[in-house]
C-alpha cells in the first residue's frame, strides 16, 4: 500500500496489492480521474488518458478549445462549467450564483486515518490504511474544499468524504454535498440495489445501465426499507463467483441519494452522499461542512469476494468496543410471545425456561415504561411502569441475573406519543411545521432531534434507567418516517438543515450512550430493518433485520443483506409457528437453520412447545455455542440464490479453511427431477473433508459438488417443503 505523487505530472497514484486508483491535477487545475481498477504499475504520467480533442460542444479551456469537462472523467464534479451530467455538489454564493470551479492547491498524505466530525466512518491505524487530503480552492467564489482519500493496506477499498470551508466573509448555501464520485470510461455494467418494505428488506433488483440514469433515494428520514443505501454496478456476466463489480456503501443513517448516469459520450459517473433534495446548508465566515463517508470496494472475482471485503472492513475497522469480533450472546425476545401485555411474573416465566435451554441473554422489547399498554401511549416516558416492574428495571435485572443471564431492554428514544407526560410537557419537541398539524405514524409523533436540548433530555431519562442495574444490551427502535420536517429555532433559510442535524442529534445519543456505557451491546432496529446501514454499524454492531420473522422470507431478507452487510450484523431469530407475518410453519430445525446465519436467539415462549421441540432448541443452543465464532465471522459465501430457484444454499469457512458449515433450504419440493449437485466454495483444493461421515476433496466439492440426495435422499419429493439441512465439513 503506498500513495504515490508525481510532482511533474501532478498525479496520484494510490495502490494496494489488490487495486490502484489514478487520478491528477489537469493543467486546468481541477482534479481528473485516470483509473480505478486492478493494481497496475506505477507510471511517472498518465495524462494521455485526459481527452483533449475538438469535439466539446464548449470547452473549458479557450486557449486551446480543446478541453472539455462532458468529454473527461472528473473526481468531484461541479454544474455550470463545461460538464452538463449530475453534479457532486452545488454552493448558492451571495450574488446567487451556484458557477464554481475548485482549482487544486496542496495536499497532504498521511499515514492512518483522521477520524470524521461526528459522523460514523471507518477507522484504521497507522499501518492499516493511508489517507491523501487534496485541498482545492475557489477563488472567485471564496470557497475552500478538502477531498479526502483512503486506501485500505488489506483491502480492496477506497474511502471518501469531503469537507467545504467557506473562506470568505459572506454566507453561503450549500445545496448539494455528495460524498463521492467515480467517472468511469464505459458503460457496460448492470446496477444493483436492494430494495423493500417493511416485512420484505434488502430484496437484490438488478437493472441495465446504459445512457441515462438510474437513481435510489431516501427522503424518509432514515436510511430506510424501501431502498438501502449500498449499490453495487458489475459487469453483465458477474455472478458471485467471478467477474468484476464495484460497491458503494454510504456510512449514513438519514436521507441519501445512489445514482448511476450513463452520458451519450460513453463515460459512466457514479455518485452517493446526502439527498440533495431537502438539503441545504448554511456556511457562515469560517465555518466547515463535512460529509459522511462512502466505502467504495473493488473486486474482479465476484460478487462474494466483494461481499467479503464489506463484511471484513465493517467488522475490523467500523464496528468499535468490546463487541468488534466478538461472537453474539444468545438471546431470548419476548416480543412475539407477549407483546405489551405482561408483567413481571410472566417475563420470568419465559427467562426461567429459556435459562434451562441454555439462552445466555433475556431481552425486554416493548411496554415497560409509561403507562405504554398498547402503541397508542407512553413514547417518551422512559420510566419503568410499576405494575410491570415493581422493582424497577433493576429488580427484573437481578432476577434475570439470578437465572445465569445477561438482560437488555427496547427503546424507542427519537418517538413521542400524544398521550405522554413528555407531550403534554413538551409539545414544542416535535417535528412541526407552523400552522399545520403533525401526521401521526403508529400513533407517535418524531422529537425534534435537531434540538440539543431534546437529546439532553432523552440521555438523562435513558442514562438513569440504564444504569439503574445489571444491563448488557440495548435494542434501539425506531419506527416511522419523519415528515413535516422543521424546526422553529431555526430561521427560514436554515430549514434545510434540519434532516442531517437530526441525524447528527441521533449519532450523538448513541456516542454518549455508548461512551457511558461501553459494555452494553446495542441492536439497532426500525421496524425491523427501515435503518440497516453501515452508519448505524459504528454505535450498534448488529441491527434487527427484519419484523418478519417467517424462516422462509428470512433466507431471502439474510441473503439479500449479506451483499453489503457482515452475518455478525443480521438479526436473525426462532419465532413460533404459525408465523405471526405469513402464517406459514416451519421446522423448528429450519426456523433455527436459518437463524444460525445471524446473530441468532429465540422470540417465542419456549414453555409452549413441545418436550421434543425443547430438547432440539437445548440441542440448537449448544451447536449454536460451539459454532457462532466461525457462523458470525467466518468467510460466507452465498451458493444458491432464493430469487432464482426452489431452493437456497449458503456456506461459512474458517480463515484456516479446515471447518466450514453448510446450509441448504428447500423453499419449494420439485417432484420428478433429479436431485443435481450444489458446488460448495472456499474450501481448500486438497485437502480432504468430512461431510455426513463420507470423505471427499475440497476440489471434488468445489467443482463436482455435493449431489443433493446425500443431504436427504427424500429430497425433491413430496413433504420437503420447507425442509433444511446445515451441515459441518471438517477436514481430516
Ligand atoms: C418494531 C420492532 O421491529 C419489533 O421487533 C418490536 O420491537 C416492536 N417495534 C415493538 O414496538
Amino acid at each position: 500500500m503506498d500513495i504515490i505523487w508525481h510532482n511533474k505530472s501532478r498525479q496520484y497514484h494510490l495502490y494496494n496489492d489488490k487495486i490502484s486508483y489514478i487520478m491528477g491535477v489537469t493543467p486546468l487545475g481541477d482534479l481528473g480521474s485516470i483509473y480505478f481498477g486492478n493494481r497496475i504499475h506505477d507510471k511517472e504520467d498518465m495524462s494521455y488518458v485526459v481527452n483533449r480533442f475538438g469535439l466539446a460542444n464548449v470547452a473549458m479551456d479557450p486557449d486551446t478549445e480543446s478541453y472539455s469537462m462532458e468529454l473527461n472523467r472528473q473526481e468531484y464534479p461541479s454544474f455550470g462549467l463545461t460538464d452538463f451530467g449530475t453534479q457532486a455538489f452545488e454552493i448558492e454564493q451571495e450574488n446567487g450564483s451556484r458557477v464554481s470551479s475548485f482549482v487544486y492547491k496542496d495536499h497532504k498524505i498521511i499515514k492512518g486515518k483522521t477520524p470524521l466530525k461526528g459522523l460514523p466512518a471507518t477507522y484504521a491505524g497507522q499501518d492499516e490504511a493511508m489517507t491523501l487530503e487534496v485541498y482545492l480552492e475557489d477563488e472567485v467564489a471564496k470557497m475552500a474544499m478538502t477531498l479526502s482519500y483512503t486506501i485500505f493496506e488489506n483491502y480492496p477499498v477506497i474511502a471518501r468524504h469531503a469537507v467545504f470551508k467557506n473562506i470568505g466573509s459572506d454566507v453561503k448555501k450549500i445545496t448539494r454535498a455528495l460524498s463521492a464520485c467515480i467517472d468511469l470510461p464505459d458503460q457496460d455494467y448492470e446496477w444493483m440495489q436492494f430494495s423493500g418494505a417493511w416485512a420484505r428488506e434488502r430484496i437484490p433488483v438488478t437493472k441495465k445501465i446504459s445512457e441515462g440514469s438510474i437513481s435510489i433515494e431516501s427522503k424518509r428520514g432514515v436510511s430506510s426499507a424501501n431502498q438501502n443505501p449500498f449499490v453495487i454496478i458489475k459487469r453483465p456476466n458477474t455472478d458471485d463467483f467471478e467477474g468484476e463489480a464495484i460497491g458503494m456503501s454510504f456510512v449514513y443513517s438519514g436521507n441519501f441519494l445512489a445514482k448511476a448516469e450513463g452520458n451519450t459520450f460513453g463515460r459512466l459517473r457514479l455518485l452517493m452522499g446526502i439527498n440533495p433534495d431537502r438539503f441545504t446548508w448554511v456556511l457562515k465566515e469560517g465555518e466547515e461542512f463535512e460529509t459522511p463517508e462512502v466505502v467504495i470496494a473493488r473486486t474482479s472475482e465476484g460478487l462474494n469476494d466483494l461481499s467479503q471485503t464489506y463484511h471484513e472492513l465493517y467488522n475490523n475497522n467500523l464496528v468499535r468496543g468490546k463487541w468488534k469480533n466478538t461472537p453474539r450472546p444468545i438471546l431470548i425476545n419476548n416480543w412475539e410471545a407477549t407483546f405489551m401485555d405482561f408483567d413481571e411474573k410472566r417475563i420470568l416465566e419465559i427467562a426461567e425456561k429459556a435459562s434451562q435451554a441454555g439462552v445466555e441473554m433475556f431481552v425486554l422489547d416493548d411496554g415497560w415504561f409509561g403507562e405504554r399498554n398498547d402503541d397508542y401511549a407512553g413514547l417518551g416516558d422512559w420510566i419503568e411502569n410499576p405494575k410491570k416492574l415493581p422493582q424497577g428495571m433493576a429488580g427484573l435485572a437481578n432476577k434475570i441475573s439470578a437465572l445465569g443471564m445477561k438482560f437488555g431492554f427496547w427503546i424507542e428514544p427519537e418517538m413521542v406519543n400524544p398521550d405522554s407526560n413528555l407531550y403534554r410537557r413538551h409539545p414544542e419537541w416535535v417535528l412541526a411545521t407552523p400552522g399545520r398539524k403533525s401526521s401521526l405514524g403508529r400513533h407517535q409523533y418524531v422529537l425534534d432531534y435537531s434540538k440539543d436540548e431534546v437529546v439532553d433530555y432523552i440521555y438523562g431519562m435513558l442514562k438513569k434507567v440504564m444504569g439503574s442495574g445489571p444491563i448488557s444490551y440495548i435494542k434501539w427502535d425506531m419506527n416511522r418516517s419523519l415528515t413535516e420536517v422543521y424546526n422553529a429555532d431555526l430561521p427560514a433559510d436554515e430549514q434545510g438543515m434540519v434532516y442531517h442535524k437530526y441525524i447528527m442529534g441521533v449519532y450523538s445519543l448513541y456516542e454518549r450512550l455508548r461512551n457511558d456505557f461501553p459494555e452494553i451491546l446495542f441492536e439497532s432496529c426500525s421496524s425491523g430493518g427501515n435503518r440497516f446501514d453501515a452508519g448505524m454499524l459504528y454505535y450498534a454492531p448488529q441491527a434487527w433485520c427484519s419484523d418478519n420473522t417467517d424462516a422462509i422470507d428470512r433466507i431471502r431478507i439474510q441473503y439479500g443483506s449479506s451483499f453489503g452487510y457482515p452475518i455478525s450484523s443480521i438479526g436473525a431469530h426462532v419465532s413460533a409457528v404459525p408465523n405471526q407475518q405469513t402464517g406459514r410453519s416451519a421446522s423448528i430445525d429450519t426456523r433455527a437453520n436459518v437463524a444460525y446465519f445471524g446473530t441468532f436467539g429465540y422470540e417465542l415462549d419456549l414453555n409452549h412447545i413441545t418436550d421434543d421441540e425443547f430438547e432440539t432448541v437445548k440441542k440448537q443452543i449448544s451447536f449454536m455455542k460451539e459454532n457462532r465464532e466461525l457462523l458470525q465471522f467466518g468467510t460466507f459465501y452465498r451458493l444458491r440464490s432464493p430469487f432464482e430457484k426452489d431452493q437456497a444454499a449458503w456456506m461459512v469457512v474458517s480463515k484456516d479453511k479446515k471447518k466450514a458449515i453448510l446450509g441448504f433450504y428447500c423453499m419449494r419440493a420439485n417432484v420428478n427431477q433429479l436431485p443435481g449437485f450444489l458446488k460448495l466454495a472456499g474450501l481448500e483444493k486438497d485437502l480432504v473433508y468430512v461431510l455426513r461421515g463420507e470423505e471427499y476433496y475440497g476440489d471434488e466439492l468445489m467443482n463436482m459438488g455435493v449431489t443433493l440426495n446425500k443431504l436427504n435422499s427424500n429430497f425433491l419429493t413430496t413433504g420437503q417443503d420447507f425442509v433444511s439441512y446445515v451441515e459441518v465439513i471438517e477436514a481430516k
